[in-house]
């Protein structure tokens, strides 16, 4: 696997945050057919993405202290920014369309506390990939759910972001399993496997109706996390040989503006 520096992600996430890919000036219409079919997971996601990040900052710090990587934890806190970005973004739609951002979710405290309680680095990246995977598909199926151009672009900026999210995380998630033993590497392979999938299935019971609106099924939406598992954390990309460490982007990344 190619693994880029953290100084490289610390410049990529700051080149990223200029990139203003959304319209505000596009009407904010919705019918009531797709708001009943998206509305209570908007929500519940837009929650979800306003993380302050002090707990993953702080367990972000002590790892990179352990492994002697000072940019990491810049490079993480600009990731989180992007995150805070999408939940700006979305409650923003939100309070276009005169709906509230909630402030309380079952699955948004589940994710908080297990954040809050763990400063472990390897939790926290198979924690946050997971539900990176999962915000993939359901941001997708989200765009799909409607014909309202300003949700679909706001979902559009968010899976470009996704996209890069995902690569940053699996780097790391390679680095910590590849400085385990063999035994111990079997037992964390298998521990993430299930976490992943006991993750998907809540995140389906959780938002099916806006899956199905989004023309997902359970066997197609099991299907996109199986294989998003294969990519993220499946045995040839853990066991994969490490290639050079990538250096800092030689190439700026291209500022767009509306
Ligand atoms: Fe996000
Ligand atoms: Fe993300």
């Amino acid at each position: 696997m190619k693994i880029h520096s953290s100084n490289y992600w610390k410049e990529y996430f700051g080149a990223n945050l200029k990139n203003l890919r959304i319209n505000w000036d596009l009407a904010p219409l919705l019918d009531r057919s797709e708001k009943a079919n998206i509305l209570k997971s908007l929500q519940a996601w837009q929650l979800g993405e306003t993380s302050e990040g002090e707990h993953s900052l702080h367990a972000s710090r002590k790892y990179a202290n352990a492994i002697n990587d000072p940019d990491y934890p810049d490079a993480v806190k600009l990731f989180i920014k992007e995150e805070q970005k999408h939940g700006n973004n979305l409650g923003r739609y939100l309070d276009l369309i005169n709906e509230d951002r909630i402030k309380k979710d079952w699955g948004d405290t589940m994710f908080r506390k297990i954040r809050y309680y763990n400063t472990n680095m390897e939790l926290w990246t198979v924690a946050v990939i997971t539900v990176e995977s999962a915000a993939q598909i359901f941001y997708q199926a989200l765009k799909d759910a409607t014909n309202c151009k300003l949700p679909k672009q706001i979902c559009t900026d968010i899976l470009i972001d996704e996209a890069a999210h995902i690569t940053f995380q699996r780097e790391r998630l390679y680095i910590i399993f590849s400085q385990k033993n063999a035994f111990s590497k079997f037992i964390c392979y298998h521990a993430y496997s299930c976490f992943f999938i006991c993750t998907s299935l809540v995140v389906w019971f959780a938002h099916k109706k806006l899956f199905k609106a989004g023309k997902l099924n359970f066997s197609r939406y099991f299907h996109k996390m199986k294989s998003k598992l294969t990519k993220v954390a499946g045995r040839e990309t853990l066991y994969q040989i490490q290639e050079d460490t990538i250096h800092p982007i030689t190439e700026p990344i291209p500022v767009k503006h509306f």
